[in-house]
C-alpha cells in the first residue's frame, strides 16, 4: 500500500507539544494535512501530539537541525507556536524571551529560505498592542507593548514583514487573545504545571488542587471593576491556523488578522459562569490589582472572519469554561491514577 503522506509535503510545526501547537496539529491531522513537529519538550508533552505526527526532538536554535527536517521531510510550509510566553516572566527574564522567541524565529526564517520556503504562520498576540486607549482593537491600532513578551514578538512580525518585502515569504501573523478551554474530544490541553492563565487558574482553585484565587483588582474602570478580556476557545484557534494554511497554500497574500470572538468577558463573569457550569462556588480572594493589565482588551474581530471565511463554532463562554474544567479533572484522574499504580505523574 502507498502511504500518501510520505508523498505529500508536510507543514512543519514548531512547538508541536505544546498547549495551542497541540491543538493545531490535531485540527491538521482532523483535515488530512500532512505534519511534522519540532519541540524540546521543556513545556510541551509527547503525549499531546498525535500518533500520525512525527515528533523531532530538539532545539529550535538550531539551523542545522531545522535544515535537516526541512529537507528530510519535503516541509512546504511552517506554522510557529515555540517559545516562551509567560508575561511576568518576560519582565524578570527579557533575554530569554528575545533568544526564544526572537533570535529562534531569526533562526527559523532563515532556514525557510535556504529551504525555498514561503509560507509561514505565526503565533502573536494581543500583547503587541500594550495597553490600548479604546476598544474594540483594530489590527491597525497603535502597537506599543509593554513587556518584553510583547516586544519579542512584535520584532518577530516586523522581520516577517521586512523577509517578505525582499525574499516574497507570505505569512499570516496570528495576534491572540486569550486562548482557554480544551479539545473537546479531550484529547489535549493546557497542562502546564505552574498555570498563570485566569480560566484554568480558576478551575484548578475549583478542585482544590491550588489555593483561592486571587481576583487581581475591583477598582477598574469597568462594569463590575474587574478587567475584560476576549476569551476564544483553543479548537476556534486551531481552525483558524488551517485556515490560515490554506490561504497561503492557495497562493494567498500575507495577512495580519486578531484572533478573538470581538466580545469581552470581566473576572467575575469568568467566575460567575465556571459556578454555574459546575454547581459548585469558586473560592476566591480579592486581591490588588496585578501590574501591567490593561483593563481592558477586546479584539476587533472582522477582518478574520471577511478574509478567512472564519465561523467559530465554540464561541460560548460557558462552553470554554465547562471545557477547561473538563479537561482539568481529567488531568486530576490521570495523576490519581498514576500515583495509586505507584507510577509517575506523566499520561501516556
Ligand atoms: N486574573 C486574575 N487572577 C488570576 C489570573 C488572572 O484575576 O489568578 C485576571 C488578570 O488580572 C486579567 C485576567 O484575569 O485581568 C486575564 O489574565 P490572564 O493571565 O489569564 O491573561 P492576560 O490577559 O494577562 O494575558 C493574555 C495572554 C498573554 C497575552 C496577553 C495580552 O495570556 O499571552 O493576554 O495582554 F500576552
Amino acid at each position: 500500500m502507498t502511504d500518501q503522506t510520505a508523498a505529500s509535503p508536510r507543514v512543519l510545526v514548531t512547538g508541536g507539544a505544546g498547549y495551542i501547537g497541540s491543538h493545531v496539529l490535531h485540527a491538521l491531522t482532523d483535515a488530512g494535512i500532512p505534519a511534522v513537529t519540532i519541540d524540546n519538550l521543556s513545556t510541551g508533552r509527547r503525549e499531546a501530539i498525535p500518533a500520525a505526527v512525527p515528533l523531532v526532538e530538539g532545539d529550535m536554535g538550531s539551523a542545522e537541525l531545522l535544515d535537516w527536517v526541512m529537507r528530510d521531510h519535503r516541509v512546504d510550509a511552517v506554522m510557529h507556536f515555540a517559545g516562551s510566553i509567560v508575561v511576568p516572566e518576560s519582565v524578570v527574564k527579557p533575554l530569554d524571551y528575545y533568544r526564544n522567541n526572537t533570535a529562534n524565529s531569526l533562526t527559523l526564517l532563515g532556514a525557510c529560505l535556504r529551504a525555498g520556503i514561503d509560507k509561514v504562520v505565526f503565533s502573536s498576540t494581543a500583547a503587541v498592542y500594550g495597553a490600548p486607549e479604546s476598544v474594540p482593537i483594530r489590527e491597525d491600532a497603535p502597537t506599543v507593548p509593554i513587556n518584553p513578551y510583547g516586544a519579542s514578538k512584535l520584532m518577530t512580525e516586523q522581520m516577517l514583514r521586512d523577509a517578505g518585502a525582499a525574499h516574497g515569504l507570505r505569512s499570516v501573523i496570528l495576534r491572540y487573545f486569550n486562548v482557554a478551554g480544551a479539545d473537546p474530544a479531550g484529547r489535549t490541553g493546557q497542562a502546564t504545571p505552574v498555570a498563570t492563565h485566569l480560566i484554568k487558574v480558576a478551575c484548578q482553585a475549583l478542585l482544590g488542587r491550588r489555593p483561592p484565587l486571587a481576583i487581581f483588582g475591583t477598582d477598574y474602570d469597568t462594569p463590575d471593576g474587574t478587567c475584560i478580556r476576549d476569551y476564544i476557545h483553543v479548537s476556534d484557534l486551531a481552525d483558524a491556523h488551517v485556515l490560515a494554511l490554506l490561504h497561503l497554500r492557495r497562493g494567498g497574500e500575507s495577512l495580519l488578522l486578531n484572533c478573538g470572538y470581538g466580545r469581552g468577558a470581566s473576572v467575575r463573569e469568568v467566575v460567575r459562569t465556571l459556578e454555574e457550569v459546575s454547581g459548585e462556588q469558586v473560592p476566591a480572594t480579592f486581591a490588588d490589582r496585578r501590574p501591567g493589565d490593561p483593563p481592558q482588551l477586546v479584539a476587533g474581530a472582522d477582518r478574520i472572519r471577511e478574509q478567512l471565511g472564519w465561523v467559530p463554532k465554540h464561541d460560548r463562554l460557558d462552553g470554554i469554561v465547562r471545557s477547561a474544567l473538563s479537561w482539568e479533572r481529567s488531568l486530576e484522574q490521570s495523576v490519581g491514577q498514576a500515583g495509586a499504580l505507584g507510577g509517575s505523574a506523566s499520561r501516556s
